[in-house]
């Protein structure tokens, strides 16, 4: 117990500090200034502009969310692409974390997936057909023989219905799109939802349903290309990545599933420990040979449905930490092979490895490897899925 009189010299001390602050003896006989009011938090905004107009005229709509903790992020109506994350480092200093360009003329192509929606079926589906119920699809190839991230004009490349909202200290932007039946030559009219919401913790999170009214296959995904030292500013190579998977879904020549469930252990693929995205980046490794890099599905390690643990990025420079949550069973790690000749925001020239992508999905080419997780969509079900980036530092 302190004594009375220790107590007394306590309480006098803190008195005085909350009366004149920490201010230096022969600063004590001036007045002290009137409290001043503490400045009103700025409230979180969702706020709509135009970011430009498509080759037919139509507008394309820029939603600006901005939360109360320094965190600002842009989604345009367009793929719901993400054209901007801009989050502090560790002394405060605010970057654009995702790759993009600096105009809509560059998303309307967007060979690389910059930031948008990916669907009907985000990655593969081998030789472009699959069956259900007996009855074969023949799709769009546009990866060689394979379907590619929904074909050749996949929900990246439509314009969605939006809305923006504001829910006390969340605010973001809701979408909807309905894909009509025979759309690269998937069945079934697919009406889809999906919102982007900024919170005060610094986490965007990403909650998609869609309903259809044919069987149907349903992958969805969102195609961020991170660098957590600030887009442009060079390779992620030195990034730490932990993923949260003992097992990986091995690929053949053509980055299709062999149907394999493998494990990490003793592999490059190994990432249950933070690792440097670069440490094993050049191994021999024939799947690393194959991805051109990483390409590869993880195999999330879950005990239920609730979000989980998929990645975590930590980059050691600013401190910028990235965590990945999802209610999905796997994630897309890809080392961003192909970027080299893109010329992006504020005219930086972007090149192989200046990014990474975290795409939560289920597994590729699932409506050929019927003892994967399904993605069958029946009418009168819902599918849905969440995904959470969190970003804070370390
Ligand atoms: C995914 C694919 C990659 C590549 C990128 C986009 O990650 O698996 O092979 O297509 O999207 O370029």
């Amino acid at each position: 117990m302190p004594s009375p009189r220790l107590a007394c010299i306590a309480l006098w001390c803190v008195t005085a500090v909350a009366l004149f602050g920490c201010r230096k003896t022969d600063d004590v006989a001036a007045p002290p200034a009137p409290a001043a009011a503490p400045a009103p938090a700025p409230k979180a905004t969702a706020v709509r502009t135009t970011f430009g107009h498509l080759p037919d005229g139509a507008e394309v709509a820029l939603y600006t969310l901005t939360n109360r903790s320094g965190m600002e992020v842009g989604v345009i109506d367009y793929g719901g692409i993400v054209t901007s994350i801009k989050v502090p480092d560790r002394q405060g200093a605010r970057a654009d974390v995702v790759l993009g360009f600096e105009s809509l003329d560059g998303y309307v192509k967007n060979p690389p997936y910059f930031g948008p929606i990916v669907g009907r079926y985000a990655n593969r589906i081998a030789k472009a057909q699959f069956t259900l119920d007996g009855k074969t699809y023949r799709l769009a190839a546009n990866s060689g023989p394979n379907t590619l991230h929904g074909g050749i004009k996949g929900f990246d490349k439509a314009v969605w219905q939006s809305e923006p909202f504001a829910h006390g200290d969340e605010v973001g932007v809701a979408l909807t799109h309905t894909s009509p039946d025979g759309e690269e030559g998937f069945p079934g009219a697919l009406t889809m939802h999906v919102t982007f919401t900024l919170s005060n913790a610094n986490e965007l999170s990403l909650d998609y349903t869609a309903t259809t009214d044919k069987p149907t296959v349903v992958n969805l995904t969102h195609h961020d290309y991170f660098n957590l030292a600030g887009e442009g500013s060079g390779d992620v190579l030195a990034h730490e990545l932990l993923i949260n998977a003992d097992r990986y879904t091995p690929v053949d020549a053509s980055l299709i599933p062999t149907g394999e469930l493998a494990s990490v252990a003793g592999t490059p693929l190994d990432f249950r420990m933070p690792t440097a995205i670069g440490a094993r980046i050049k191994s021999d490794d024939v799947q690393i040979k194959r991805g051109s890099g990483y390409d590869h599905n993880f195999v999330i390690n879950r005990t239920g449905s609730d979000l989980t643990l998929a990645a975590r990025v930590e980059e050691p420079k600013s401190g910028r930490v990235l965590e990945v949550r999802t209610t999905e069973p796997g994630v897309q790690f890809y080392s961003a092979n192909f970027l080299n000749g893109n010329t992006g925001k504020s005219g930086h020239e972007y090149h192989d490895r200046g990014a990474f992508c975290l795409e939560t999905q289920h597994f590729p080419d699932s409506p050929n490897h019927p003892t994967f997780p399904t993605t069958t969509l029946r009418p009168g079900e819902q599918f849905h899925s969440h995904t959470v980036y969190a970003f804070s530092v370390k």
